[in-house]
C-alpha cells in the first residue's frame, strides 16, 4: 500500500474527515465542529490517504485512511484532540507515521511540546503514544462520562534531539 500524508485543508477535506470520523464509530466530526476548529481555533491536522497511478502514471490520492487533529495550547504547545486510524488498516503503521509528519511539522512551526489526553478505557490508545514515546504526566480524574472514567495526560517534548522526527516521513510510504 502507498500512502501519503499531508496538512488537511478546509473545506476541500470535510467531507474525508466526516466520512473517516463516522465510518470509525468513534466521536463523529461535524461539518460545524470542523469550521470551528480549523477557523476560530486555529487549528491544525493531518490526513492519511491512500494513492494510486492514473493512466498517466500520476500519482493521485483514492481514499482517506486517518487523521490527526491538534489545537494550540499557550504559549508555545499543542494539543492532539483527536487522532484516528481505519480500523481495516491499524496496526501496519501508518498512525506511527502520521505522528512523526505532525512532529516534524510542530516542530517547524516552532512548538515546543505536544500532548493528548486519553481515556483510561482507551488501552490501545494509551499503547500507541507509549510507543511514539510519549510520557504519561498526570492522571485526570473523573475527565469522561460524566466523571466516572479517568482521563491519562500523555506529553512529549518536542525540543529533544532523536525523536520521532527523525523517522523519515518517506517510511510512510511503504507502510507494513
Ligand atoms: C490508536 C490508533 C490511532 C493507532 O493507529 P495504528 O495505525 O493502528 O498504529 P500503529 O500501527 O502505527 O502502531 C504503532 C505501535 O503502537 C502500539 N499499538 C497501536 N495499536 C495498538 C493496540 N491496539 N494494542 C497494543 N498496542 C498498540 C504498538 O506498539 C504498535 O507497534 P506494533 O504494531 O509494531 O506492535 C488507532 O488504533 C485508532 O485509530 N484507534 C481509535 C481512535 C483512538 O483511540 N485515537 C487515539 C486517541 S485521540
Amino acid at each position: 500500500m502507498t500512502v501519503r500524508v499531508r496538512p488537511i485543508s478546509i473545506p476541500a477535506d470535510l467531507d474525508a474527515i466526516a466520512s473517516l470520523s463516522f465510518g470509525l464509530g468513534e466521536v463523529a466530526w461535524t461539518e460545524r465542529d470542523l469550521w470551528v476548529c480549523f477557523g476560530a481555533h486555529r487549528g491544525y491536522g493531518l490526513l492519511t490517504l491512500s494513492t494510486r497511478l492514473d493512466e498517466e502514471n500520476r500519482i493521485v490520492e483514492a481514499a482517506p485512511l486517518g487523521f490527526a487533529i491538534c489545537l494550540p495550547v499557550a504559549p508555545d504547545g499543542c494539543r492532539i484532540i483527536d487522532m484516528a486510524i481505519h480500523e481495516d488498516v491499524r496496526r501496519k503503521g501508518l498512525g506511527l507515521g502520521m505522528m512523526a509528519v505532525l512532529m516534524l511539522s510542530l516542530r517547524r512551526a516552532g512548538k515546543l511540546s505536544v500532548d493528548v489526553v486519553v481515556s483510561e478505557r482507551s488501552l490501545a490508545a494509551q499503547r500507541f503514544f507509549r510507543a511514539c514515546d510519549f510520557r504519561a504526566t498526570q492522571v485526570l480524574r473523573g475527565l469522561f462520562r460524566d466523571g466516572s472514567v479517568d482521563g491519562i495526560h500523555f506529553e512529549y517534548p518536542l525540543q529533544r534531539e532523536g525523536d520521532l522526527a527523525g523517522v523519515a516521513a518517506a517510511d510512510v510510504k511503504e507502510a507494513r
